[in-house]
């Protein structure tokens, strides 16, 4: 029987949340102090990753940030035990930092294929190995990994980001596992087209863009960072999603299903 207040539900733990400084990142950072946790978040830049710590901070809880890149593996190294350092333990991996542009195959450049898989895929296995050696020892912890649908059934123009977040829910479901006899969950989520200044300028940057992908979503809507959010918390809580790991949580208004093709779902019920 779950009995803890909604909002004391990460008191006593910690949470590191990579590409913290905006979007996605920033809202699950938030929300994770929101439920009394203490969070960590890293990025590239101080001055955003600041921003979300002050807000953390208005929570009540310790907060901090990294400025480092996922895809230095040692720099990574550094940035998890200097949590554990500072605050006793790390309890969650927020692997949420990505790179994304859309770009037809045959055009991308063999930077370009490798700047992203370093970020999401290279990066996501660095984070996950550095925090899971600590979560192992104290016998606990979670790990939440930020995909996209298009890691199972593929997208035009995104090879790339596709392969990368591919190799992030194949890494999900093996260490998820691998690691759950040792106490630690491996979960991922799959937010659908969120309102956020770095996927709309990689994904939607034109109005005609925006429409476009606005039509694909069965729920008619984008989905807000805070809504995700939401469902990360619940993935991240070590009462209510205990026995949840390996899985995926898409939070997409349907997209990933698609829209009717045979019938007109506009039409409404037959009346
Ligand atoms: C083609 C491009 C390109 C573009 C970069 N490249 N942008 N190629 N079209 N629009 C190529 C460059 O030409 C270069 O190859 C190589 O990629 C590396 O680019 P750099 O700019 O030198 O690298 P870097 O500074 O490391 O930047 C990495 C990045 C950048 C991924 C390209 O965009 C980044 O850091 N982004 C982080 C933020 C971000 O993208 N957020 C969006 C996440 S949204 P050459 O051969 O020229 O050297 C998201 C949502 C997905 O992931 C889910 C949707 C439902």
């Amino acid at each position: 029987m779950i009995t803890m207040s909604p909002l004391e539900e990460f008191s006593g733990q910690t949470a590191l949340v990579t590409g913290g400084g905006s979007g996605i990142g920033r809202a699950i950072a938030v929300r994770y102090a929101a439920g009394g946790g203490n969070v960590v978040v890293l990025g590239r830049r101080a001055e955003p990753l600041e921003q979300t710590v002050q807000l953390a901070r208005e929570f009540g809880v310790k907060a901090d940030f990294v400025t480092c890149n996922v895809r230095d593996a040692d720099a990574v190294t550094a940035a998890v035990d200097g949590v554990v350092e500072q605050f006793g333990s790390i309890d969650a991996l927020v692997n949420n930092a990505a790179g994304n542009f859309i770009c037809p195959a045959e055009d991308l450049s063999p930077n370009g294929w490798r700047a992203v898989v370093d970020i999401v895929l290279n990066g996501t296995f660095f984070g996950t190995r550095a925090a899971g050696r600590h979560m192992l020892a104290a016998g606990g912890g979670s790990i939440l990994n930020v995909i996209a649908s298009y890691a199972w059934h593929g997208h035009p123009g995104t090879v790339h980001s596709a392969a990368a977040k591919g190799g992030v829910l194949a890494m999900t479901r093996t260490l998820a596992s691998e690691w759950a006899g040792r106490g630690v969950r491996v979960n991922a989520i799959s937010p659908g087209p969120t309102e956020t200044e770095g996927a709309g300028a990689a994904l939607w940057p034109t109005d005609a863009d925006r429409a476009r992908v606005l039509g694909s979503v069965p729920a008619a809507r984008f989905t807000t960072p805070e809504e995700v959010a939401e469902s990360a918390a619940f993935l991240l809580d070590p009462r209510r999603a205990a026995y949840i790991t390996g899985d995926v949580l898409s939070v997409d208004g349907g997209q990933w299903l698609g829209k009717a093709v045979y019938a007109d779902s506009s039409a409404g019920a037959r009346g």
